[in-house]
């Protein structure tokens, strides 16, 4: 199972509609798929007692992540970083065996320039510091505004034959890692 991680939790995001576009696309191949939307954190999460215990409600979220063949997280870019809660989520992750020899992927968006480039490779440090197995192949969604149509898909279609070469190349990647 690939899982694909939402990684904010504004109402509302473009993050959670382009997740939801890599969801369809890794189905589209035939993979199966799950979806972590960080905006369903439960509110108790973030309690600071739960560093020392999770709340139950958190259970779904932590068993996703231990169960996934292959994470690949969606982040927006926020102050020229990743989501603050993306960090939280992290952090909130069993030690030391969450991210280890994952298969990781990563897709970036802002409404600026760069599509999130520096908040994916803060990222990517933080996973590979866990030792997560890195894909080399991210993909950059620059003035998403822009970028989704009024159907919420790619309106670029060199930029969504990218998304869905990333998307496919990862799923071969996850099933190399799995020997
Ligand atoms: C708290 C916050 C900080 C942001 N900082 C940046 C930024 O540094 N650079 C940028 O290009 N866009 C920035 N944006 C705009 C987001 O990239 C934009 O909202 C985009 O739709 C992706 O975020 P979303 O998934 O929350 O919709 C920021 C948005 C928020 C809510």
């Amino acid at each position: 199972m690939i899982l694909v991680i939402s990684g904010t939790n504004r109402p509302g995001s473009n993050t959670r509609i382009v997740a939801g576009l890599a969801v369809d696309g890794l189905r589209a191949i035939g993979e199966e798929v799950e979806l972590l939307d960080l905006a369903e954190l439960p509110p108790e999460i973030f309690d600071p007692s739960s560093y020392a215990a999770k709340p139950a409600a958190f259970d779904r979220f932590q068993r996703a992540v231990l169960d996934a063949d292959g994470i690949l997280t969606v982040i927006p870019e926020y102050n020229g970083g990743f989501p603050g809660v993306m960090k939280y989520f992290i952090d909130m992750l069993r030690f030391p065996d969450s991210l280890f020899e994952k298969p990781a992927a990563f897709i970036g968006l802002s409404d600026g320039a760069w599509g999130a480039l520096r908040g994916v490779e803060q990222l990517e440090m933080i996973f590979q510091y866990r030792n997560a197995h890195l894909y080399g192949r991210r993909v950059f969604i620059p003035r998403v505004s822009r970028a989704l149509d009024a159907g919420g898909g790619l309106a670029d279609p060199t930029l969504a034959k990218l998304f869905d070469e990333a998307l496919a190349g990862f799923a071969v990647f996850c099933r190399r890692l799995a020997g």
